[in-house]
């Protein structure tokens, strides 16, 4: 079967990515996810904000010696440097040691200058850069419409900054997904990956403190929402859809393909079994077979809201009577 995809341009050899994560965080981890069958990888995200929290530490060690402010801007820049250069090289290493495609992936914390190091990711080879821009909203002054400016802002001023392929990763917390989902697209981004599965802090009850050990690891139903999103906006976006969370096995996969996904990205299933992005392939390539399809092309996005006659189910919240058996 031909398992060939296409996502932000890109050719893959199968539709199943390696999510950015401890999986994709140096070569040798890099490899064994290509060994394993990924028909991409999508970097450990360089984390803006631990970035400035160590160039903040490296400039309070060195302030005996930096009385001059103008020394400090400086050692400030050649610190931050410092540590995108680590990642760039990890960039490069993972473009001359990989046949299979290469995303970056910067956590973004603030528009600041780091839309100025955007053009540098793909100067180190990077095939696209997948994004990440999500303060969370917990300020109760600032308007859902301010929170949605910010990131298609951001958006906007990622498309500027390159010509190379980006994705924006995203949340599903935003009062219009729907609207927030076509901003993005027409702020010229080539892909939208939905969703993002956040760190949630827990409470220890014996210590009786903050856990940051919060069960990081998704559960195989936990795909439901990007599958109604991906359903009910495949077919309106110019932009392809790149499903995440919860994608635990090859029956999953092809929900998200037949609901109109471009890619999927797995994490969880692979941090607890690395040969499952080979075993999600031979699922698809074997149902493709049963189904008599030859190529993907033949059932993506069959079941979008947009092609079917009962897609107002994909936009159903609430059980009623026919949607009750347990
Ligand atoms: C330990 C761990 C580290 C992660 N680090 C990143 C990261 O650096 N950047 C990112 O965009 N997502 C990161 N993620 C999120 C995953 O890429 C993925 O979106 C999430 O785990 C949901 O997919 P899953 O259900 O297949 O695990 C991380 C997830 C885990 C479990």
């Amino acid at each position: 079967m031909d398992l060939t995809s296409k996502y932000l341009g890109l050719s893959l050899r199968n539709p199943i990515i390696a999510a950015s994560s401890p999986l994709t965080r140096s070569i040798d981890a890099l490899k064994r996810c290509e060994d394993a069958g990924a028909g991409a990888v999508v970097l450990k995200s360089i984390f803006e904000e631990q970035i400035e929290a160590q160039t903040d530490r490296d400039r309070a060690a060195s302030e005996d010696f930096l009385s001059h402010s103008d020394a400090a801007e400086y050692f400030e820049a050649v610190s931050r440097d410092y540590y995108i250069n680590q990642y760039l090289e990890l960039v490069r290493k993972a473009k001359s040691s990989l046949s299979i495609p290469v995303i970056a992936s910067i956590n973004c914390a603030s528009l600041s200058s780091w839309t100025g190091y955007i053009s540098s990711f793909s100067e180190a080879g990077a095939d696209a850069i997948e994004l990440n821009y999500y303060p969370i909203a917990a300020d109760a002054d600032t308007e859902g419409r301010t929170v949605d400016k910010r990131l298609i802002d951001f958006a906007l001023a990622a498309r500027k900054a390159t010509d190379t392929p980006i994705a924006i990763k995203i949340g599903y917390k935003y009062s219009s997904l729907a609207n927030i989902m076509r901003s993005l697209d027409k702020a010229g981004v080539d892909g939208i990956v939905i969703f993002n599965r956040f760190f949630r802090p827990d409470i220890d009850i014996d210590t009786m403190s903050l856990s940051k050990a919060s069960n990081p690891l998704s559960d195989s139903g936990e795909y439901a929402e990007s599958l109604r999103w991906t359903a009910l906006m495949s077919a309106e976006l110019g932009c392809d859809i790149c499903a995440s969370t919860g994608i635990h096995d090859a029956q999953t996969v092809i929900k998200l393909l037949l609901a109109g996904a471009a890619a999927c990205q797995v994490c969880s299933a692979a941090v607890k079994d690395i040969n499952i992005f080979g075993k999600m392939a031979d699922g698809l390539s074997s149902w493709m077979e049963e189904k008599g399809f030859s190529s993907i092309a033949g059932f993506r996005g069959r079941l979008a809201q947009e092609r079917i006659a009962d897609g107002a189910l994909w936009e159903r919240t609430q059980y009623v009577k026919g949607l009750m058996e347990v």
